[in-house]
């Protein structure tokens, strides 16, 4: 597989959930990931899909799955997603005590490892721990729901991931989450991102393809300069 610089992951979340296999297909040839959000209603107080579910769309589509696990304990959970298929599994930070361990079940179990930061968590603690990961995925909102606006500030946190990864010289993509649409991905690309997540800003257009060329496209640009 070779790999994109840029990373545009639509979030399923903001699909038709009576029509996902459609709604998939719709960005199959534009996307890079497809961006699965399972949450718990513990973790975070919304509750979507699960394991059944990213089972029976794994057999729907040729995207590589990008699971953002918003749940509680897991160690018991995460591994049966990489099982499942999926290409990158990610936890929340703030639900996991011993977050190398579970990378590293993650990686045995097929799959990519991820780890997640929520809004109110600082990234400096674990930039020790991310040559054990992936993907490092920093919330540009609170968890829990999509539709939400975009918190500039926290992109302070990418900023000092992307120092940390060129000076470690590390392969890790930095991806965003939440608000992630054509007024606000640039500052996020410019801030060090590499990996976008985009729930509202691709299945609220009418055109979901292009919305996710659109804002490749944006990304690129911030990128590069030109
Ligand atoms: C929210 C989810 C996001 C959500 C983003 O907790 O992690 O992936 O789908 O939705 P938008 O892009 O609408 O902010
Ligand atoms: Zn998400």
């Amino acid at each position: 597989m070779t790999v994109p610089p840029l990373i545009v992951a639509p979030s399923i979340l903001a699909a038709d959930f009576a029509r996902l296999a459609d709604e998939v297909r719709a960005v199959e040839h534009a996307a890079d990931w497809l961006h699965v959000d399972v949450m718990d209603n513990h973790f975070v107080p919304n509750l979507t899909i699960g394991l059944p579910v990213v089972q029976s769309l794994r057999a729907a589509t040729e995207l590589p799955f990008d699971v953002h696990l918003m749940i509680e304990d897991p160690r018991r959970w995460a591994p049966g997603y990489a099982d499942a298929g999926a290409y990158n599994v990610t936890f929340h930070a703030e639900a996991c005590d011993d977050p190398v361990a579970l990378a590293k079940d993650l990686r045995s179990a097929g799959s990519k490892a991820g780890l997640a930061i929520d809004r109110d968590t600082p990234i400096e603690p674990y930039l020790d721990l991310l040559p054990s990961f992936d993907t490092l995925l920093i919330m540009t909102i609170k968890a829990g729901f999509g539709g939400q606006r975009f918190i500039p500030q926290l992109l302070d946190k990418v900023r000092a991931a992307r120092r940390h990864v060129a000076s470690g010289h590390l392969e890790l993509r930095i991806e965003v989450d939440g608000g992630i649409a054509a007024d606000t991905i640039e500052q996020a690309a410019a801030a060090g991102a590499d990996a976008f997540v985009a729930g509202t800003a691709v299945y609220g257009a009418d055109d979901p393809a292009e919305a996710v060329r659109r804002l490749r496209g944006l990304a690129e640009r911030a990128t590069t300069g030109a």
